[in-house]
C-alpha cells in the first residue's frame, strides 16, 4: 500500500497529532505524517513530532506569511491531506481553496450544534443529555464542512466543562484516524 502524505496544523497539546500519529505507523493507516506545523512557539504538541522524529516547524507569524510559506511547504513535501488538529488560526479563504477538499479538522460538539469556541460550557449551561466530537472538511464557512464521522457521548448531572472535555477527547482519538481511513476507504 502506497500511503498518503498527511500534514497536521497545531496550536497547542496536540493530543490529537500524538494518536494520529499512533495510528499512522500501523501498514494499514492510508496516511504517513510527513510535517506537522505550529502557530505557537510553545505548543507542547511539538514535543510528539520530536518523539516520532517526523519533521516539525513553527511559524509564529500573521496570517498572510504563515500561509504563504506553510503553502510552499506543503507543495514541497507534496502532500495529500492537512489535518487541523486543535489548530486556533482561522484560515483564509484563498487557502482553503487552494487546498479545497483536502483539508479536514475536529470539533468538540457533535455538528452542526455548537459551531465555535466554548462547546463545553456551552452544551452543559443548555443542559444537554449529549455531545460529542465531530470531523469534517473544512470549508470556507467555519465549521460547516461535509461532515465525515461524529462521536457522541452522554452528559452525566455532574460534569465539569473539564470533565466532559476529557470524555469528548477519548472520543476525538478514535473519530479522527476513523475519518482518515474513511476518506481513503472510498479511492
Ligand atoms: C480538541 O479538543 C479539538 O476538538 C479542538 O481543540 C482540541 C485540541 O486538543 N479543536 P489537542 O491539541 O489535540 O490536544
Amino acid at each position: 500500500m502506497v500511503k498518503k502524505r498527511a500534514c497536521v496544523f497545531i496550536s497547542g497539546s496536540g493530543t490529537n497529532l500524538r494518536s494520529i500519529i499512533k495510528n499512522s505507523r500501523e501498514y494499514n493507516f492510508p496516511v504517513n505524517i510527513k510535517l506537522v506545523i505550529s502557530n505557537q512557539k510553545h505548543a507542547d504538541g511539538i514535543n510528539f513530532a520530536k518523539k516520532f522524529s517526523i519533521p516539525h516547524i513553527i511559524l509564529n507569524y500573521n496570517r498572510t506569511k504563515f500561509e504563504k510559506i506553510a503553502t510552499k511547504l506543503l507543495l514541497e513535501k507534496k502532500i495529500n491531506l492537512l489535518c487541523l488538529a486543535g489548530f486556533m488560526k482561522v484560515l483564509s479563504k484563498k487557502f482553503i481553496r487552494n487546498f479545497k477538499g483536502n483539508i479536514i479538522n475536529i470539533h468538540p460538539s457533535l455538528l452542526p450544534k455548537y459551531k465555535g469556541l466554548n462547546t463545553f460550557n456551552r452544551v452543559l449551561s443548555d443542559g444537554e443529555k449529549n455531545t460529542g466530537c465531530t470531523v469534517h472538511f473544512v470549508e470556507e464557512k467555519l465549521d460547516s464542512g461535509k461532515i465525515i464521522v461524529k462521536k457522541r457521548v452522554s452528559i452525566n448531572k455532574d460534569d465539569s466543562p473539564e470533565k466532559l472535555k476529557k470524555k469528548v477527547q477519548i472520543e476525538e482519538y478514535k473519530a479522527y484516524s476513523i475519518a482518515i481511513r474513511k476518506i481513503y476507504s472510498k479511492n
